[in-house]
C-alpha cells in the first residue's frame, strides 16, 4: 500500500504524542492523530486513572482537541501503539470518530516505523448509528 506524505505526518504526530501518553495502569501506550479541514494535525494520547474505568483513549483526546479549537470535521485519523502493530480503535472511539467524519474517512493503522494499511471508518463501524438518525 501507499501513503501519501499527509498519512505519514498523522503517523509521526501519532508517534510523537505517544510518548506523553499516561498509561500508569496498562502499560498500553497509545497516540492518535487526526487531520481537520484546516490542516491542523490535533494529536492525543491515552490518560489512565486510578480508577480504571475513568481512563480515556488517544482518539478520544484527539478529538477533545480539535473540538476545543473549533474545529468539527475529521478528514484522516491515524493511530499508533508501540506494544501492537496495527491497533485499531477501541468500540467507543469509534462511535466517537463517527460524530466528526463521513464513512469513507480514512482510518490509518500504524505499526512503529509508519503507516501499515488505510481503512473506511465504515469498515470499522457497519451499520452505524449515527446523527443521521436524530434529524
Ligand atoms: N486505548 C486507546 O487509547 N485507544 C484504543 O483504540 C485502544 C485502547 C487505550 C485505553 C487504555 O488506556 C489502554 O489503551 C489499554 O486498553
Amino acid at each position: 500500500m501507499q501513503f501519501t506524505e499527509s498519512d505519514k505526518a498523522l503517523h509521526a504526530a501519532a508517534l510523537n504524542v505517544m510518548r506523553n501518553a499516561h498509561a500508569a495502569y496498562s502499560a498500553f501506550p497509545v497516540g492518535a492523530a487526526l487531520r481537520a479541514p484546516s490542516g491542523t494535525i490535533y494529536a492525543g494520547c491515552n490518560v489512565e486513572n486510578a480508577s480504571f474505568p475513568e481512563g480515556w483513549c488517544a482518539e478520544t483526546s484527539a478529538i477533545a482537541a480539535m473540538v476545543a479549537a473549533g474545529e468539527r470535521k475529521i478528514e484522516a485519523i491515524a493511530v499508533v501503539a508501540e506494544k501492537l502493530p496495527r491497533v485499531t480503535p477501541c468500540g467507543g472511539c469509534r462511535q466517537r470518530i463517527r460524530e466528526f467524519a463521513e464513512a469513507d474517512t480514512p482510518v490509518i493503522l500504524c505499526d512503529m516505523s509508519g503507516p501499515l494499511q488505510i481503512v473506511p471508518l465504515i469498515d470499522l463501524l457497519p451499520l452505524s448509528f449515527d446523527k443521521a438518525a436524530l434529524t
